[in-house]
């Protein structure tokens, strides 16, 4: 599935379906490319990133993550979208599934105010390219506006 299609898809389910939105959009998203292996939803409150939606083969034990810590909590703290190529080098890493070789985290963000974030592992190393980045910053902008206005 395009890039496009999938946008379009997710934009329709947002509107549609105020509360099981964005589970939904985390299995479209699933489904839609087989590097996806776990994607998350954090939500921000009081200082943390709590786990929302996911879909995956396993549970993350890191279901509440303090602001600033692992690569979550930084893009939590920045505001920036992180592509790390290989989690194993990057020191902030917090290790959820053995099998993880690369990870990308894309803050939902409104007005400036970082209102959550989209978690993406893979098995592949290097596995997100600068379209996915594009592409899962339009999704998050998307969410934001489903978040605020539930
Ligand atoms: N690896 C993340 C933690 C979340 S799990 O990947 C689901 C991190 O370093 O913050």
């Amino acid at each position: 599935m395009h890039h496009q299609e999938l946008t379009t898809m997710i934009q329709a389910i947002l509107s549609e379906k105020k509360h099981k939105g964005i589970q939904e959009s985390v299995d479209l998203l699933y489904q839609s490319n087989e590097q996806y292996h776990w994607i998350g939803i954090y939500i921000v409150k009081d200082a943390f990133l709590h786990l929302g939606p996911w879909q995956g083969k396993q549970a993350t034990e890191h279901t509440k993550i303090p602001i600033g810590t692992g690569v979550c909590g930084s893009a939590a703290k920045t505001g920036k979208t992180e592509n790390i190529s290989n989690v194993h080098v990057d020191k902030r890493y917090l290790s959820c599934f053995v099998s993880t070789r690369s990870e990308i985290v894309v803050p939902i963000k409104k007005d400036g105010i970082i209102l959550g974030e989209i978690d993406i592992d893979s098995n592949k190393p290097d596995a997100f390219t600068k379209e996915d980045v594009i592409f899962l910053e339009t999704i998050a902008d998307m969410l934001a506006e489903h978040i605020r206005n539930l």
